[in-house]
């Protein structure tokens, strides 16, 4: 494990950069099956130890993905994955469950495709409306008990969520899009999270691609899911190029080993200073099929910025057009 740990909750200790594993099985294009088994291992030893997935991806096939590289290296991992969603994400998802019986149904299931029995973060992927945040996290703890899990995290609550969460049991991280064109949280949650101890997983933290400058939303594939997301429409795409150009030339102004930074490093970066600045733990899982932006990422942890590039940066964020879900109330912004 890498020598540096962030702690997320009470003792939950994590690579300060985690790897996000939903793209490694089709979603934002295809995927060699082999080169994403050889991109995970490449993670865990260049120290990317925080490995994140969930039931939905892939089917769950992404679940049996991972479950290859824990069968060599299960004690080198943090492993987290979540229940909720029902369906597969490039089809759209047919449901939300967060009843306790569900709940139980849900980590056999993750246990069984991931070839381990315990789960050291096990998070609710999406807030049943229809069952009250409470009995989700009871039936949560009830897997902690049974030792089927070590931690419990939330994905897109509100604060007043992770505030009745919190009050049931510890919760050591929400997992929330959060980056330079997503900072809905900031106003609510991110704050409570700081207040109650809570640790921060910043989901899509590259902007799912977009804010390194390499994604052309007028050629994603029809079965990308970025051409549901309205800010990646043609119209808002093109006027977004404005953040991507912002970040690149702060990514000019800076360096990471004598080469010039990158905007994926600008974009990582930005989320670890955001937390210095709260005294937050943020620990952002960004996703790649390739090994060597793995490696590339991993600059961000030595970059800093001056006032006035942070200046810069949120003032880009501020011009940002179209939602980052077509949906409201699939994230957090919805419901406050
Ligand atoms: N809780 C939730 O509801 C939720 C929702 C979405 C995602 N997530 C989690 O968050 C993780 C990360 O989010 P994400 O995959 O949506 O988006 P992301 O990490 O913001 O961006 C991923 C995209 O960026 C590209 N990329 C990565 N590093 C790069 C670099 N250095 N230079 C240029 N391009 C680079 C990747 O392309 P290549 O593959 O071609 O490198 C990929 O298409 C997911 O894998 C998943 O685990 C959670």
């Amino acid at each position: 494990m890498n020598a540096v740990t962030v702690q997320l909750g009470d003792d939950l200790l994590v690579s300060p950069l985690g790897f996000g594993g939903m793209a490694l099985t089709p979603v934002y294009g295809e995927v060699d099956p082999a080169e994403a088994l050889r991109t995970l291992h490449h993670a865990v030893d260049a120290g990317v130890s925080f490995i994140d997935t969930a039931d939905i991806y892939g089917g769950g096939s992404n679940e049996e993905l991972i479950a290859r590289l824990l069968k060599e290296r299960r004690g080198e991992v943090q492993l987290a994955t979540k229940f909720g969603l029902v369906g597969n994400p490039s089809a759209g998802y047919t449901d939300i469950r967060g009843d306790a019986a569900y709940v139980k149904q849900a980590v056999d299931r993750s246990l069984q495709r991931l070839g381990t029995d315990s789960i050291d973060l096990y998070y609710m992927h999406r807030r049943d409306l229809r069952v009250p945040i409470v009995e989700t996290v009871e039936a949560m703890a009830g897997l902690v008990q049974a030792g089927k899990v070590r931690h419990l995290g939330l994905s897109e609550v509100t604060a007043e969520e992770l505030r009745a969460a919190s009050s049931i049991h510890p919760i050591a991280a929400v997992q929330s899009e959060w980056s330079i064109w997503s900072r809905d949280v900031e106003r609510n949650v991110v704050p409570a999270a700081a207040e109650l101890g809570v640790g921060f997983v910043p989901y899509s933290p590259l902007g799912r691609g977009f804010l390194t400058g390499t994604v052309d939303a007028s050629t994603l594939g029809s079965n990308d899911f970025r051409r549901n997301i309205p800010r990646f429409a043609a119209d808002a795409a093109g006027a977004n190029q404005g953040v991507v150009a912002a970040v690149r030339a702060v990514a000019a102004e800076l360096s990471v080993a004598r080469r010039a930074a990158t905007p994926a490093q600008v974009a990582l970066a930005w989320l670890l200073a955001q937390g210095r600045k709260l005294g937050l733990p943020v620990v952002p899982i960004p996703g790649t099929r390739r090994a060597d932006r793995i490696d590339e990422n991993l600059g961000a942890l030595a970059l800093e910025f001056t006032a006035a590039q942070l200046k810069t940066l949120d003032a880009a964020a501020d011009a940002v057009v179209g939602s980052r879900s077509a949906d409201p109330n699939w994230v957090s912004q919805g419901r406050e």
